[in-house]
Order: structure tokens, then C-alpha cells, then sequence
């Protein structure tokens, strides 16, 4: 996608960082940038404050990734907002994080207009709150002619529900006759996955030190490079999506191939 070299610099001239913009080569960017958002309690227990706070700290760093991607021109930016295990968290966490999900989304409708963000969701949405998928419906209907970056939260999503859910829809389709079993590969499956129709994420980024993939895209990020921060999310900063662009453009991707 297009990025606007003066808006980009001004972007990083804005604040203060320790590492310059020139490190990056702006003719090998990733078109899909994903990010486990990890730390908001972490990062609130630290300081004796409520997990919420964290949580709140949390949109900021949102906010700020969400410009900078858009500053970057990618073409995708997907983020980890609520999975499907998350349910186990006390009720007043999860209530909360529902009402955090809305509000925030419709503040941040017109920065999505202005920016020509088109919004799209990942995972299971009638299992929230009303006034939840109610705002995430409006958010979808109101970007959907914004001809700009792509922003996803997957939002009551797990790899494992999303590849079931596949499954299903293509046993369905076979019953039905419309498609011979013995030829379903791997384009069926994605026809049905979330993410049909994006890029498969070049760069996962995990924040808060965690090894883990948490039950994340774990089709789509077959081939894709991890960059895990020990930086708490609410402290997630235009600075360290840098530093992960910079450790990515060093890799060398083979895709199963061998070195060149
Ligand atoms: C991970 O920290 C964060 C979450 C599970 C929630 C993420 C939500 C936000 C950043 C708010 C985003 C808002 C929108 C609209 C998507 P954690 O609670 O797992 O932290 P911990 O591992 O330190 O406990």
C-alpha cells in the first residue's frame, strides 16, 4: 500500500525515540502485520493500579499502532483483542473488556474515516453482548467503503474453533454435493477461515515476553516471522514497532525453501 514519506517522517519526529527511521527499508515492507497484545495486567499490577487500568492503557497503545501501521502504509493490521479461552476471566473483567471493545470502537470511528481504515473482525460475534455486536456491526457497515489499511480484532477467536468451523462448512458444501471431498486442499479451507482474502500475516509480534502462540492464526502464520518483545502492551510504542519491522527486514524467508 501507498505511504506518505513526509506524513511517516513528521510521524517520528513527533516523538522521542532511540532508533532512527532510516533503519528501515521502506521497499521490503510487510503487507500484514499481526500482534498478540499481551501485559495490560501485568503492566497494572505493577503499578498497584486495577487490571482495567491496564486494559485502558492498553487502547492508547491500540491508538498509537494503529496510526503508525496506517503511517507505514500496510496493507493489514490484525490484533489479538479477546480469545476464546478469555471467557474464564472473572465476569467484571470480561464485562468490562466487552464495554471497552464498544466504547472504544466508536470513538475511534472517525480516526478510522479519516485514515480510510476499513474495519473487519475475526471469530465467533453472536457470543457477545448485544450492544457489543451491535457496535461492531455499525463499525463494519460505517468503514466498509474505506479504501485504506485493513484493521482486524479478533475478537472471541481461537485457531482451533476458526479450523472446526472450516471443517464444517466444507462437509456442509460436500453433502450438499457442490464439492467432491476428495479435492477439498488447502484454498477450500481458506474460502472459509476469518481471514479469507488477506495475506497471510508476514510478521507476528507478541508483547509482554511470552512464548506462546495462544491459539492464534495458526494456519495462517505457517511461514510467519515472530518478533516477541519483552515490552508490556500498554508500553508498546511507535519505537518498538520499529525496532520489530527492523528485526524482520534481517531475516532471510525461505518459506520451507533453502537459503539462497
Ligand atoms: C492482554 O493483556 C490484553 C487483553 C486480553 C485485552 C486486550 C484489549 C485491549 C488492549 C483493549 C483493546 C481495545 C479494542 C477496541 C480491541 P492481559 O490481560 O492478558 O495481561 P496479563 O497477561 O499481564 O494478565
Amino acid at each position: 500500500m501507498q505511504f506518505d514519506k513526509a506524513k511517516l517522517a513528521a510521524f517520528y519526529r513527533d516523538a522521542l525515540g532511540d532508533i532512527s527511521l532510516d533503519a528501515l527499508d521502506m521497499s521490503r515492507m510487510p503487507a500484514h502485520v499481526s500482534i498478540i497484545m499481551d501485559g495490560n495486567g501485568r503492566w497494572a499490577q505493577a503499578r498497584g493500579l486495577e487490571r482495567s487500568q491496564g486494559h485502558l492503557a492498553g487502547v492508547a497503545s491500540l491508538r498509537e499502532t494503529v496510526t503508525t501501521a496506517v503511517r507505514l502504509g500496510l496493507d493489514v493490521l490484525s490484533v489479538y483483542a479477546f480469545s476464546t479461552e478469555n471467557w474464564n476471566r472473572s465476569q467484571k473483567e470480561v464485562t468490562f473488556l466487552m464495554q471497552l471493545f464498544a466504547e472504544t470502537l466508536l470513538n475511534e470511528l472517525p480516526l478510522f474515516h479519516q485514515e480510510q481504515v476499513k474495519l473487519r473482525f475475526f471469530g465467533d460475534l453472536e457470543a457477545l453482548p448485544q450492544k457489543t455486536q451491535e457496535t461492531f456491526k455499525q463499525g463494519l457497515a460505517e468503514t466498509a467503503n474505506n479504501t485504506g489499511m485493513v484493521f482486524a480484532l479478533a475478537v472471541n477467536y481461537g485457531a482451533r474453533a476458526e479450523l472446526a468451523r472450516a471443517a464444517a462448512l466444507l462437509a456442509a458444501e460436500a453433502k450438499a454435493g457442490s464439492i467432491d471431498p476428495a479435492s477439498i486442499g488447502p484454498a477450500d479451507v481458506e474460502k472459509y477461515l476469518y481471514t479469507a482474502g488477506l495475506p497471510d500475516p508476514d510478521l507476528l509480534i507478541r508483547t509482554s515476553g511470552e512464548l506462546r502462540l495462544s491459539n492464534y492464526l495458526l494456519w495462517q502464520i505457517a511461514y510467519s516471522e515472530m518478533y516477541v518483545t519483552p515490552t508490556l502492551w500498554p508500553d508498546f510504542t511507535r519505537w518498538d514497532f520499529l525496532r520489530a519491522l527492523v528485526a524482520f527486514q534481517a531475516r532471510e524467508r525461505r518459506f520451507g525453501g533453502v537459503a539462497s
